[in-house]
């Protein structure tokens, strides 16, 4: 198993985030994680990924247990996600950007800048090696996001609200964009998204979280179907839809 959540729980205060979540991840596997604002997803990934240490339970990568361990570390493992609020650098280039990520790996400028420039090609960014992101709109900000964390070689992928703030078209495009990375370096995805079309397409499986709770896991058309589901979130946004 690539990734073994098992009784997590983070607490803020006397606010619980995520309440006793238990998942398992496959090599290879596109998982999605749904619910409403504030259920606890970007905790999880937060957790995860080393920027919060659980409050009890415990996280295993690849059978290694990485709980409670700092970002930079969990990084190295092989976890790379990218963040709801994106965390690119204004003063940086796009392509400074996406060398930080394969800074994480190597120390070699030269090899960050081959590898950043094989990355933005891909990417569809490879004539904006040079601008700064603000001058860029949205949509290649959010690609130079997924770069960056490309950069860092992970196995495993997670991207926080990749499609938050994008059109239909664009949308489209960044789905595409990340099935074909997804095929060239054999990433596992784990990925969460208000959009419904994004997230209902591109997972194999999907966890629905509301108010911090596990309350289901199956596939997308499975779960999509069930009462507490629409009850807890997709009633308004997509199954009157259908
Ligand atoms: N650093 C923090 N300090 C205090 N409370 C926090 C912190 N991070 C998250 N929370 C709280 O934890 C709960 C879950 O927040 P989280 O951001 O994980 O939800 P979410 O499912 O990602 O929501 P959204 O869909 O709006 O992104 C919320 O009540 C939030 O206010
Ligand atoms: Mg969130």
């Amino acid at each position: 198993m690539m990734l073994e959540v098992k009784n997590l729980v983070k607490e803020f205060g006397g606010l619980v985030a995520n309440a006793d979540i238990s998942f398992e991840l496959q090599q290879g596997e596109v998982l999605g994680l749904i619910g409403p604002n504030g259920a606890g997803k970007s905790t999880l990934f937060n957790c995860i990924a080393g920027y919060y240490k659980p409050t009890g339970g415990q996280i295993l990568f690849e059978g290694k247990e990485i709980t409670g361990w700092p970002s930079h570390l969990v990084a190295r493992e092989g976890i790379a996600r990218t963040f709801q609020g994106m965390k690119i650098m204004a003063n940086l280039t796009v392509g400074e950007n996406v060398m930080i990520g394969a800074f994480c790996r190597t120390g070699d400028r030269r090899i960050a800048l081959k590898e950043a420039g094989e990355i933005l090609d891909l990417m569809g960014l490879d004539g904006e090696t040079e601008a700064y992101p603000a001058e860029l709109p949205i949509a290649s900000q959010k690609r130079i996001e997924l770069a960056r964390a490309i950069a860092t070689k992970p196995k495993l992928l997670m991207l926080d609200e990749m499609a938050a703030g994008l059109n239909p078209l664009e949308t489209k495009e960044i789905i595409q964009i990340l099935q074909r990375i997804k095929e060239q370096r054999q990433l596992t995805l784990f990925l969460t998204e208000h959009v419904m079309e994004f997230v209902m397409t591109v997972s194999q499986r999907v966890i629905v979280m509301s108010a911090g709770q596990k309350i289901t896991e199956g596939p997308p058309a499975e779960v999509a179907r069930q009462e507490k589901v629409i009850e807890a979130y997709l009633g308004e946004r997509y199954a009157k839809g259908r």
